[in-house]
């Protein structure tokens, strides 16, 4: 029989986390739970400083609830910062939905997470993340009008990967602006680690820019899609290879996060760093490191923003000439956070949280 009178275990660092450190203050965390459909799902909102919190839905095998809670914190807070400088009426919120999608994902269990959605009343905006896809978000959408990364065929802008990897690449002139004096990749050397949907994009864009390209890829398939289509592109075994090619100018990582930790940073023969990856920061202090080694790191969040750009769009009906303008200015806005970095003696990655934060604190002052 069940302890009634037993307090179930609280996860305290959370609760922590959320009420006391710097990494917290969240304006609302719901928990949501629909036995009938075995959904278990958490809709962080960080803060609505500056609209309505908008952020995807992550579907993932958890280790523990916990673990869930913990994540859809730190989703949610990336995501206000993130929103904050793509010039977004929008604050950060995530939804994390605890499962392997490969198991439990029903029509029936989004649906229910959709009613969540709803009865939140618009302070939360959803999209797809990790596990999550356009056909998801198509049934999520049924039950409310805050859903976005919905199929053309239900009002929505299909796949975002275009304006993502045209992002990247303003944020790499920009860079290349800061450090040669010339907003152009043309005649340079590019890594690319990841030509999935991002990095293919990212590629066609250098290549007309005038640069030369290397990539690498887990996936053999993905390097045949680029060699077919583009045979002047050098492959080289895996990442490792990559970050030590010889006159490397560019590193792009676009697969995975944690691209820049301890190994690969002090290895790295190229002069920026501006890639798609989300989380590409091992961990703290690794900003620091790049500039150290003279470096020049554009912070992930910042270059990679315009998928986001994309889905805040579906909420005005989407018109893709209008999102690629937003996308545009992550040129400006990169050029903006090096020179706050010069000026401040910061990383790059510290200058955007700091631009971050001030855009926020005066939406708030009012
Ligand atoms: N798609 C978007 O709109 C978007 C928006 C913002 C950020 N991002 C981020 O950009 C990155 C790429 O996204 P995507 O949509 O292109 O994903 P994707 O899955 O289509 O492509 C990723 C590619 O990286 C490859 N890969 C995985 N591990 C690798 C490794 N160790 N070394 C080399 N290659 C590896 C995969 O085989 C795949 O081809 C992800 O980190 C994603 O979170 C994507």
């Amino acid at each position: 029989m069940t302890d009634v009178t037993g307090v179930p275990d609280v996860p305290a660092d959370v609760l922590h986390t959320l009420f006391h450190s710097e990494q917290g203050g969240h304006e609302q965390v719901v928990l949501c739970q629909d036995r009938a459909t075995g959904l278990k799902a958490v809709i962080a909102l960080h803060s609505t400083a500056l609209g309505p919190a908008l952020g995807g839905t992550r579907f993932y095998p958890y280790a523990s609830e916990a673990e869930a809670v913990a994540d859809a914190l730190n989703l949610s807070r990336g995501m206000s910062y993130k929103n904050a400088l793509a010039g977004l009426d929008h604050g950060g919120g995530k939804a994390v939905i605890i499962g392997d999608p490969e198991k439990i994902k029903t029509e029936e269990l989004l649906l229910a997470y959709g009613r969540f959605v709803a009865s939140l009343g618009g302070r939360y905006v959803t999209a797809c993340d990790v596990g999550t896809y356009v056909a998801d978000m198509d049934v999520v959408a049924r039950t409310n009008q805050w859903t976005t990364g919905r199929s053309p065929e239900n009002g929505g802008a299909g796949d975002s990967s275009v304006l993502t990897a045209f992002g990247v690449f303003q944020g790499m002139r920009a860079s290349a602006q800061t450090l040669w004096g010339d907003p152009t990749l043309r005649g340079r050397k590019v890594g690319v680690a990841g030509v999935g949907k991002v990095g293919h994009y990212l590629v066609e864009h250098l290549l007309q820019d005038g640069a030369e390209v290397v990539v690498t890829d887990v996936r053999e398939e993905s390097v045949r899609r680029i060699t077919d289509r583009f045979p002047q592109v050098a492959v080289v075994a895996d990442t490792d290879a990559l970050i030590r090619v010889e006159g490397l100018d560019v590193y792009a990582p676009c697969a995975l996060g944690g691209a820049l930790n301890d190994e690969t940073v002090p290895a790295l023969t190229a002069k920026i760093v501006c890639g798609a990856a989300n989380n590409q920061l091992a961990h703290p202090g690794i900003e620091k490191d790049l500039s150290d080694r003279g470096i020049l790191y554009a912070p992930d969040y910042v270059v990679n923003a315009g998928g986001v750009i994309q889905v805040a769009d579906e909420l005005h009906g989407f018109d893709f000439d209008r999102c690629k303008a937003k996308a545009t200015k992550i040129f400006d806005t990169t050029l903006a956070i090096f020179a706050r970095a010069k000026a401040d003696g910061i990383p790059p990655a510290a200058a955007a949280d700091r631009l971050a934060e001030q855009r926020m604190a005066e939406a708030r002052r009012g």
